[in-house]
């Protein structure tokens, strides 16, 4: 309705902080890498100007090995931990170690094939897309399998996901400093990571900064090396996005890398497929052990157009029995596995964004039906409880953040 378009326009308005959006006043008070993307879409639906400063704010934090960090600390703010003193990265402005999934160049072609975005802003955007895609390529990509995988849970968005929790206990977190949490004040800590988790999340911090931030050497020698299907779906599609606009622009260089790349993306996200499981999962690329149960991230390669017959019947099965288990779809894990957990975070609710990937690789597929029971949901959720972070996939009830960026992004863009 009217009320939920204004109130999603009046809340991108409030969380922007002049060329760039935070996630969330108080919870998470910095430019966020994913969070970004998304909200340059929903920007669009106001102001083309907005959104194309949405996505240049955010290469701006780009490093020279072509990493855009998961997080930019643009302006100091003492509500939230790990802060730039944490992290320890020496760059200007400074920013945190790690990256995210790489949904730029998916919110770049939003833009151009909305007529905002184009000419020279285009070639500069898609030149820093191609550098952070080579950036995943050299020093996110096992080369044994072709596999991209996440150096830290954080990498990959979906935090405390339970297909992290082996990989992240065998992190020795025995000699991290002593430090305090901000996101439990801001938050039920039952909607949250856990104190363990939290330990072994700023352990990983801990061994960047050991080896001065070598992205090569975190991959290699780090203590978590995991693959992600999250990350290599969105970056196979991202990859896609890319060479579509690098063609109608003439830039047959970004291009050029992208034929190298892409094949190998896609024999490294079919090496996430899980034949026992009838899923995509994620693979500890240290032990070899799969992730043993359906996540949100499992439908993500609809839309990065991999999924052949037989894996999209399986896929279906998994959908259908999520979404009869479940009132809203999509749930961040699977209601039947013994780790779900209906309100912690990336343990089981609903998130918006994911979502809106997920309606967009079935609705590709041609699969209308599933489409739009995941946008229906969407829509249901937000019409009921607002603009929150996450929701309950059993009752819908709202969670963690309200207010947020990209709830109200996915709203103007998808759900309504
Ligand atoms: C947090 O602080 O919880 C973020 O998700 C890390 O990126």
């Amino acid at each position: 309705p009217a009320e939920r378009d204004t109130e999603a326009a009046a809340i991108l308005a409030a969380n922007d902080r002049g060329g760039f959006s935070v996630p969330t006043k108080g919870l998470y008070p910095f430019q966020w890498n994913w969070d970004s993307a998304f909200a340059a879409m929903g920007y669009a639906h106001a102001s083309g100007e907005r959104a194309v400063q949405e996505l240049q704010s955010l290469v701006a934090g780009q490093w020279p090995n072509g990493m855009i960090p998961h997080i930019i600390f643009h302006r100091p703010d003492p509500g939230y931990f790990p802060g730039p003193e944490v992290w320890e990265t020496a760059m200007t402005p400074p920013t945190s170690g790690i990256t995210q999934p790489p949904v730029l160049a998916i919110a770049i072609a939003a833009l151009a094939d909305r007529g905002v975005l184009a000419g020279e802003r285009l070639a500069d955007l898609l030149e820093a897309a191609d550098r952070s895609h080579a950036f995943f390529f050299e020093a996110r990509r096992d080369p044994a399998t072709n596999v991209v995988g996440v150096v830290h849970p954080w990498e990959s968005g979906r935090d405390n996901m339970p297909d992290w929790d082996d990989a992240l206990a065998a992190v020795d977190a025995s000699k991290v400093k002593p430090f305090v949490r901000r996101d439990t004040s801001h938050i039920d800590a039952a909607m949250r990571p856990t104190k363990e988790q939290y330990e072994r999340y700023i352990a990983l911090v801990e061994f960047g900064i050991a080896v001065g931030w070598d992205q090569r050497r975190i991959m290699v020698e780090g203590p978590f090396f995991v693959g992600d299907p999250g990350i290599a779906a969105v970056l196979v599609r991202a990859e896609r996005e890319l060479q579509r606009l690098a063609r109608t622009i003439g830039r047959d260089d970004l291009g050029g890398n992208v034929d190298v790349r892409l094949p190998a993306l896609c024999d490294g996200l079919e090496a996430l497929w899980s034949d026992a499981l009838g899923a995509y999962t994620t693979l500890d690329l240290r032990t070899g052990k799969r992730g043993e149960a359906v996540s949100s991230a499992s439908f993500l390669p609809f839309a990065a157009g991999v999924v052949d017959a037989a894996q999209t019947e399986r896929l279906n099965a998994h959908f259908d029995r999520l979404a009869a288990r479940c009132r809203y779809m999509v749930p961040s894990y699977d209601p039947d596995a013994p780790t779900f957990d209906e309100k912690r975070y990336w343990r089981g609710p609903v998130w918006l964004v994911v979502n809106w990937l997920i309606a967009l690789g079935l609705a590709e597929t041609g699969d209308a039906a599933r489409a739009e029971r995941v946008r229906g949901d969407s829509r249901a959720l937000v019409e009921a409880g607002g603009f929150y972070e996450y929701f309950s996939p059993l009752t819908g009830a709202p969670l963690g953040g309200a207010d947020f960026t990209w709830t109200a992004a996915a709203w103007l863009d998808f759900a309504r």
